[in-house]
């Protein structure tokens, strides 16, 4: 046989797995379907369309004996094939199986003694036993486990983490007989570090489902832990650091606008059809998952909604600037991204949405094109709301902080100190930012009754603080929020202030200095009570309470 291994599928997966069997000396060929064919010819010419891998390694891998091909007859050359292709979702949210099939067929055609076929796309259990054997069988001629192997392996690439790649993850095999594991493992143990045995097909399909769930299933637990802590006040990013101190038992998730890629929102759905339909009954905890990661972003447009609302501005008209529109930091793939969601909300709502993103050249959305700038520093300037989506290494959060009228920023970049989720919002009145006021926020230390029938309590009680206001020392212009708790960003240090007042100045500065803007938090947002040079604290309250009641 002239190839060592044929790769059905020239992905995400399909690819970098080339690559790696081209590393450890193999002969590789790249089968690949591509209706016109431009997957192949531009592998053939050296460029790449995936994150991982750069027009050099393409390069490097077709200097290694790497073939890309479109000729199926070729596939019985090689001593293994493996199965590389999509599985998207069909209609009832069951596994779309066409590719995987279609490949199978191609393997069947030209299937000859002794091969090993692995299955590595992500499907439902049963599927390798169930379909592809049969199949492989029927167009060949020859029986599993006796004239050829079969078994299952989980792709677990995780595109853009530069620490785990194809080599040193370990590799799940599960073979259609314990001798068809034995050539699965000689196989991938020719290139991976560590290879695990499955007892059959279905544990390694299963295990891969597993994974995937628990990454969703927790996702979801922190989404929705962000939304109530953001209610009570209470800095989830904190909570999540303090948590993940424990040695054991746990393990950091963190909120963000959805869940994107093609595995996590689409991976578990293959588990609960499986369940529903062979046992009938529903697989809740992927449900509910799916659930509140769906609703993700509609929850981002609304908190969106919130702060232009506290800026006195309605999202009609509003200008929102996304940036990072890849359903993660630091990669090209927007498959299944929230940013897609997130900006029909906004449109919806009457935003005019545009979008920077360094790996992003062009975008639309249900065919009409989203505006592009290139110019981060001054679209993010003028931008009525800057939404953070996916937080790429070129963004500087602090830096856009300070650009940004208003900036909205939810994910965290895993490992980064920098990383709690912040809002930060200066405030505006009427056009514009209103650079010259210093402004403070005040905090009650317990809901006091207001006039006009609204909730006392729709002041936000902060744990600790005095009973009386607390003023928070000023910041220049801009104010952070983290998990609902005030932060100074880039403020003066505080000063002493004379009790019983507040004062935008210390005592005896002329009244041409910067005043005071106090804002008060209410609900999700801020009532802005004006802007002042000095505040008796008394008079404080019941100023509040008027604002409150009107
Ligand atoms: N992308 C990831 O991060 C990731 C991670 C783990 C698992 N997976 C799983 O791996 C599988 C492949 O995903 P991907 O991201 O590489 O997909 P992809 O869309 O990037 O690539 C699939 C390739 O398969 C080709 N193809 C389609 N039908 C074919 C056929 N019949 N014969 C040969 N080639 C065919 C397509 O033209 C395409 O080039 C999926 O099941 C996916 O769930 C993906």
């Amino acid at each position: 046989m002239s190839y060592d291994v044929v790769i059905l599928g020239l992905g995400y997966v399909g690819l970098p797995l080339a690559q790696q069997a081209i590393r450890a000396g193999m002969s590789v060929l790249g089968f690949d379907v591509d209706v016109d064919e431009s997957v192949v010819l531009s592998l053939a010419e050296g460029r790449s369309h995936v994150d991982d891998l750069s027009g050099t390694d393409v390069e490097k891998m077709l200097a290694g004996g790497f073939q890309p091909t479109t000729d199926e007859t070729l596939i019985g050359q090689a001593r293994t094939a493996v199965i590389c292709v999509p599985t998207p979702l069909a209609e009832g949210d069951g596994p779309d199986l066409r590719a995987v099939l279609g490949a199978t067929s191609a393997i069947g055609r030209n299937l000859r003694p002794g091969m090993l076929v692995v299955l590595e796309s992500t499907t439902y259990p049963g599927t390798t036993d169930d379909e592809v054997r049969p199949r492989l069988e029927q167009l060949s001629g020859l029986t599993a486990g006796i004239d050829f192997h079969l078994a299952f392996s989980p792709e677990r690439i995780d595109p853009g983490n530069a620490v785990y790649g194809a080599h040193n993850t370990p590799k799940v095999v599960g073979g259609y007989t314990p001798k068809c594991t034995d050539r699965a493992e000689a196989f991938y143990g020719r290139f991976v570090e560590t290879v695990v045995r499955t007892r059959s097909t279905r544990e390694a399909e299963t295990a891969k489902l597993l994974e995937n769930t628990y990454r969703h299933v927790n996702i979801a637990l922190v989404n929705e832990m962000a939304r109530f802590c953001h209610e009570l006040d209470i800095d989830l990013w904190d909570v999540i650091r303090a948590a993940a101190t424990k040695p054991f038992g746990f393990q950091a998730f963190y909120p963000g606008p959805g869940v994107g890629g093609h595995c996590i929102p689409i991976d578990p759905n293959y588990l609960s059809h499986n369940v529903r339909s062979k046992l009938g009954y529903p697989f809740r905890f992927v449900e509910l998952a799916q659930e509140i990661n769906t609703t993700m972003p509609a929850y981002v447009a609304r908190r969106a909604q919130n702060l232009l609302n506290a800026d006195g501005q309605a999202v009609r008209g509003a200008t929102v600037l996304l940036l990072g529109i890849t359903y993660k930091a630091d990669i090209a793939d927007q498959r299944e991204s929230p940013a897609a969601p997130l900006a029909r909300q906004l449109a919806a709502l009457g935003a005019t949405v545009a979008y920077h993103d360094p790996h992003v050249t062009t975008w639309d959305l249900d065919g009409v094109p989203v505006s592009r700038t290139d110019d981060l520093t001054g679209a993010t300037a003028a931008a009525d709301l800057v939404i953070l989506v996916q937080n790429h290494r070129e963004y500087d959060p602090d830096e856009l902080a300070r650009t940004a009228k208003t900036l909205l920023r939810h994910p965290r970049r895993d490992h980064d100190p920098r990383g709690p989720s912040v809002v930060i919002r200066p405030f505006r009145s009427g056009a514009g930012p209103l650079p010259l006021l210093r402004r403070r926020a005040v905090r009650f230390s317990r809901p006091f009754p207001v006039r006009g029938g609204r909730s006392p309590t729709a002041t936000i009680p902060s744990r600790g603080a005095p009973r009386t206001p607390r003023v928070v020392p000023p910041a220049r212009h801009r104010r952070a929020e983290i998990g609902g708790r005030a932060r100074t960003l880039a403020g003066p240090a505080r000063r002493p202030w004379p009790k019983g007042t507040t004062r935008s100045s210390p005592a005896g500065a002329a009244r041409s200095e910067p005043r005071t803007e106090l804002a008060v938090r209410y609900g999700t947002g801020w009532l802005r009570l004006g802007a002042f040079h000095r505040v008796p604290e008394k008079g404080l309250q019941a100023k509040v309470q008027r604002e409150l009641s009107r």
